[in-house]
């Protein structure tokens, strides 16, 4: 027991003197060993069990000036990686990505992420960075942020998104930065102003936007116009308001009845106006109107007809009075009426007849 006991003072005589028998550590203050630099730990000196162990590669401590350093005194080479989480190594900090450099000193093999952007701890790739704005999305050469698809404006690099969706039924290509950017998908049709605005057909089309292949919206006739919105082929219009549209295949636009000419497309009328009392069909590209008497004539001559024949009815026949130097003319002035009546009547009954 004596012996013993001397045995482990001289030891201890011994390791003060000789410094620590733990090759990792170096006696300090008061003889105590510690870590060296680049090592953590408890010297086995100290604690008569452990001993101090070489930090994670790539990593590195100050020498300790206490016993018990944690793994987490070993920082990274690379300033901008950390420790990976079960400290077998460095990986690059949150925001960065790449891989750290192990060499002190060194340029740093982590990269900050673009602005506007953020990564996850550990990541390797630039597409790891994730633009805080939710509907943005790095650009092609992964120097900014853009907004998405079908969305405009400019992200934000922080809080609520800065990128407004584009109007229902319209889309955008990323990065558009405005309203304007939003476009139907339907090639022939743009957005109305109405709120909120819709896509519709342009002006000389008609007919309903699709959202996806072939044009919904058809162009009006040649030779016809449309508001922007129309829908339905009655909206498609002459240019020449004394113009209309016949009924042929494809329908083309003529001049309206009791006009003649060939409508123009811009400007003044090319559809002159028949003289007063004339009437021409639709669709007359020269002259041809004539005298209107064919209905309002023979109505006229039917209306007189029946009044003579009531007159007749109504009153007893007057009796002539025949002129002493000749019998034939009646000097009754009722009796003449009556005949001037029906003189006019067959006058009357001869044109219609004529342009029967
Ligand atoms: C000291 O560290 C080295 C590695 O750097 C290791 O191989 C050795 O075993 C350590 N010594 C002790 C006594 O733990
Ligand atoms: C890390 O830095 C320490 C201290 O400068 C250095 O001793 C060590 O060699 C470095 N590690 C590597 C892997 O270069
Ligand atoms: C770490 O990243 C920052 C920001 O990118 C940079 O300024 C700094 O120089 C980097 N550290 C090293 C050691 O390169
Ligand atoms: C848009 O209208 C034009 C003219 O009518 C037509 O040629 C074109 O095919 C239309 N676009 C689509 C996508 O249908
Ligand atoms: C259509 O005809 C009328 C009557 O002749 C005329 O007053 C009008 O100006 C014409 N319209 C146009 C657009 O020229």
């Amino acid at each position: 027991m004596k012996a013993t006991s001397l045995i482990f003072i001289q030891l201890a005589v011994i390791a003060t003197v000789n410094a620590c028998t733990d090759a990792n550590a170096t006696a300090g203050a008061g003889g105590t060993c510690y870590c060296n630099a680049c090592y953590y730990g408890t010297s086995a000196d100290v604690a008569g069990v452990g001993y101090c162990q070489q930090c994670p590669t790539g990593t590195n401590s100050p020498a300790s000036t206490t016993s018990g350093t944690l793994i987490t005194s070993c920082t990274c080479n690379d300033t901008n990686s950390t420790l990976k989480s079960d400290n077998s190594g460095c990986v690059c900090k949150a925001n960065f990505y790449g891989t750290p450099n192990p060499t002190a000193g060194g340029a740093t093999g982590c990269t900050a992420c673009p602005t506007g952007t953020a990564s996850v701890t550990g990541s390797t790739a630039v597409t790891s960075c994730a633009c805080n704005d939710i509907n943005a999305a790095l650009k092609a050469d992964n120097s900014a942020c853009l907004c998405k698809a079908n969305f405009y404006g400019t992200p934000t690099t922080f809080g609520a998104s800065r990128c407004t969706a584009c109007p229902s039924g319209t889309i955008s290509v990323a990065g558009s930065t405005d309203k304007s950017y939003c476009t139907c998908p339907d090639v022939n049709a743009s957005l109305n102003s109405a709120t909120p605005p819709a896509c519709q057909c342009n002006a000389n089309f008609y007919g309903t936007p699709t959202t996806s292949d072939a044009s919904g919206c058809i162009a009006c006739p040649t030779g016809t116009i449309s508001a922007a919105g129309s829908t339905t082929k009655y909206s498609c219009t002459c240019p020449d308001t004394n113009a209309s549209l016949n009924f042929a295949i494809p329908p083309v636009c003529q001049c309206n009845p009791n006009f003649y000419g060939i409508p123009t497309t811009s400007g003044a009328s090319g559809c002159t106006i028949c003289p007063l009392g004339q009437t021409a069909p639709a669709g007359s590209v020269i002259n041809i109107c004539k005298v209107a008497l064919v209905s309002s004539t023979y109505i006229l001559s039917v209306v007189s007809l029946i009044q003579i024949i009531q007159e007749k009815k109504k009153t007893k026949v007057n009796e002539p009075v025949r002129d002493a130097d000749d019998p034939q003319i009646d000097l009754n002035e009722d009796n003449q009426v009556d005949q001037l009546k029906q003189v006019n009547l067959l006058n009357s009954l001869k044109y219609y007849f004529y342009f029967l």
